[in-house]
């Protein structure tokens, strides 16, 4: 089943996250790597989450509330070199205390670029990741920018550094991994 998605709010305060105690999916991935163009994607409609050209435009945690009672949750991206130090700041004390305290987060949706390995800002996050200890999802994303044979060697390069995950190849142009993604969505929901 596909869940609608619509957009329901950008938030810049920690006190102004929903208290309606509602599920959450989040999606991080360095700037660029495709966040809000997957977020299209899995809204049906194309022109929800704003794309473009120009890194860091996503500054908020944006809130986007689907058919199946939960949310999608479009984290800033990080590791964008020409935000200024206070915008680091900013993510940090948005992104980070989100991450560690929001007792609602069943799983994150980790966006790598598929066409190469995990880059500076990525790391710190796969750690994290690796810590944590909830519930991953790693989309290797724009593949429709790589061959066939590109596409397995992403895969396997990608298992051969970080184990037996859940990971997909994913492309916003094609629609490639779309299905997998959705089902992923729905399994963690609903557990
Ligand atoms: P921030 O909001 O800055 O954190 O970026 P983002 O992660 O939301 O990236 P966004 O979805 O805005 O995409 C960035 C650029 O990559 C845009 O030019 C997109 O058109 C392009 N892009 C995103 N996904 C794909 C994809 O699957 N294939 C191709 N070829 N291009 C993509
Ligand atoms: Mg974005």
């Amino acid at each position: 089943m596909k869940d609608e998605l619509t957009f329901l709010k950008s938030v810049h305060r920690l006190r102004d996250l929903p208290r309606d105690g509602l599920p959450e999916i989040c999606i991080s991935g360095r700037s660029n790597v495709g966040k809000s163009s997957m977020i299209n994607r899995l809204a049906i409609r194309r022109n929800l989450a704003k794309i473009s050209k120009k890194p860091g435009k996503t500054r908020s945690l944006n809130y986007y509330a689907t058919g199946g009672a939960y949310y999608i949750v479009d984290l800033p991206g990080y590791g964008y070199a020409k935000v200024s130090r206070e915008q680091r700041k900013f993510f940090a004390d948005l992104t980070g205390p989100y991450l560690n305290e929001r007792s609602e987060l069943r799983g994150i949706i980790q966006l790598l670029d598929s066409r190469h390995g995990p880059v500076s800002g990525d790391l710190a996050m796969l750690e994290w990741l690796q810590e944590w200890g909830g519930n991953v999802l790693y989309v290797l994303t724009k593949a429709d920018k790589l061959s066939a044979n590109g596409r397995v060697r992403a895969l396997s390069a990608f298992a051969e550094e970080y184990g037996d995950k859940d990971v997909v190849l994913f492309s916003a142009v094609t629609g490639m991994g779309l299905d997998d993604l959705r089902r992923w969505i729905r399994r963690i929901i609903d557990t």
